[in-house]
């Protein structure tokens, strides 16, 4: 591979899972707007509804599955091509398990649309589990990112 083509991919995807890490947050907000909007007494729900935070969630939610799938193994497929190997690290299995995490909440949709409240509840939980990993994330990610500008040729 051209020495530049490689080192622009480096970047690629620290950026995108910058651009990531603000959807999701985004889709954070919706959907506790999109819980209030359930829980809310009928005239508070009037004006709330009109948000249609529900399926609005629903839409960024897939594009944040969607990129979290293409980013982890895009980043696993960086460093394979940069280094013939993958580094077994926190910054690796953390994002493994986030991709886990994300595809097991997104697997409960079915069951949080018939209205069972447990299956909500798991989604919940896991994304807010997924939430926090991200942030820790972001600082590991900024690390290699660091170590690797340093060591540029
Ligand atoms: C960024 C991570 C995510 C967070 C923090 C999050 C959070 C939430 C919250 C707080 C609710 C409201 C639960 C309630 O009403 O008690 C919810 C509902 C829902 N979520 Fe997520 N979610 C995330 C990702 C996703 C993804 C990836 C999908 C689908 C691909 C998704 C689809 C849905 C759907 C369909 C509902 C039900 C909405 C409704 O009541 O109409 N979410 N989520
Ligand atoms: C938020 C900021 C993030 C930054 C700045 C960042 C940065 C990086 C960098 C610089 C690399 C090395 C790529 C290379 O060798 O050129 C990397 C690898 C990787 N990233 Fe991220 N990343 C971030 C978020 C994430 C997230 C959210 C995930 C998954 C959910 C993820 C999953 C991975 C994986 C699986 C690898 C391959 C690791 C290895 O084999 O050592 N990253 N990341």
């Amino acid at each position: 591979m051209p020495d530049a083509l490689a080192f622009n991919l480096n970047f690629l995807h620290p950026l995108m899972m910058w651009g990531l890490l603000a959807l999701s947050g985004y889709s954070m907000f919706l959907g506790i707007k999109a819980k209030k909007t359930r829980t809310a007494t009928p005239e508070e729900r009037k004006a709330l509804i009109k948000g249609q935070y529900g399926s609005r969630h629903f839409q960024i939610g897939s594009i944040v599955l969607a990129v979290m799938v293409l980013g982890t193994f895009g980043g696993m497929a960086v460093t394979y091509l940069n280094n013939g190997k993958l580094f077994v690290g926190p910054h690796l299995l953390v994002g493994i398990a986030m991709t886990c995490l994300i595809a097991l909440a997104a697997s409960l949709i079915p069951l949080i649309q018939k209205g069972n409240l447990i299956a909500r509840k798991i989604h919940v939980g896991l994304n807010m589990g997924l939430m926090t990993l991200f942030l820790w994330q972001a600082v590991t990610g900024m690390q290699i990112v660091n170590k690797i500008w340093t060591s540029r040729s």
